[in-house]
């Protein structure tokens, strides 16, 4: 384990069986159809990677196809404040497109509800979440939520989440520990 975590969360197994059955679970739902994944950068990168090859390997009949958008909220390093600024737009356009907006956490939910507003002003034939983990009670935007995990109120890293863009590259999700960004 990182010396800067306090505890594992996810090890690298349970997350794979997680990410298997949401999988499963748009397999079900979108039986069929197309589907345009939107990754978030860059937390939700690692997660893309994984769910493009689960829906692979589920061998269904959804046909996943890929963007990403990158935004920058405001905010501290540990909390945002709602308001997001646009960095990368999606390259195409989403009208009468299934729409799945992948991220990697929910916390005050603030930055899911401005990405909800913005895509669904772009007129989706439907607009859904997937969220690898929730915190406790974040605002949830109205529409659908394919959820991960639901985590306690603490500071995760790993699976694409960082701190001051450090520890995205950690195979597990965890704690970090509070005297790291203390210190910075
Ligand atoms: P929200 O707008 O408060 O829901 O914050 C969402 C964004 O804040 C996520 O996409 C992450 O980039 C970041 N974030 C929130 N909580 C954590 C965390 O525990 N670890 C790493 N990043 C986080
Ligand atoms: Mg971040």
């Amino acid at each position: 384990m990182h010396d800067d975590v306090e505890k594992v969360l996810f090890t690298p197994e349970q997350i794979a069986a997680r990410v298997s059955e949401l999988a499963d679970d748009i397999e079900r739902d979108y039986a069929g159809e197309e589907v345009l994944l939107v990754g978030i950068l860059k937390g939700a990168f690692v997660l893309m990677a994984d769910l493009a090859r689960a829906l692979f390997l589920a061998e269904g009949t959804v046909r996943p196809r890929f963007d990403f958008m990158a935004v920058s909220s405001y905010g501290s390093a540990t909390r945002s404040s709602g308001v997001v600024r646009i960095l990368k737009d999606l390259d195409g356009d989403i009208a009468d497109r299934h729409v799945l907006l992948v991220e990697d956490i929910l916390d005050s939910g603030l930055t899911l509800q401005y990405l909800v507003r913005n895509l669904r002003a772009r007129k989706p034939a439907s607009l859904a979440v997937l969220t690898m983990l929730s915190k406790p009670e974040p605002m949830k935007p109205d529409v659908e939520v394919y959820e991960g995990f639901h985590i306690p109120d603490v500071f995760v890293v790993g699976y694409g989440l960082d701190y001051a863009q450090r520890y995205r590259d950690l195979p597990y999700i965890g704690v970090l520990r509070e005297e790291v960004y203390g210190r910075s």
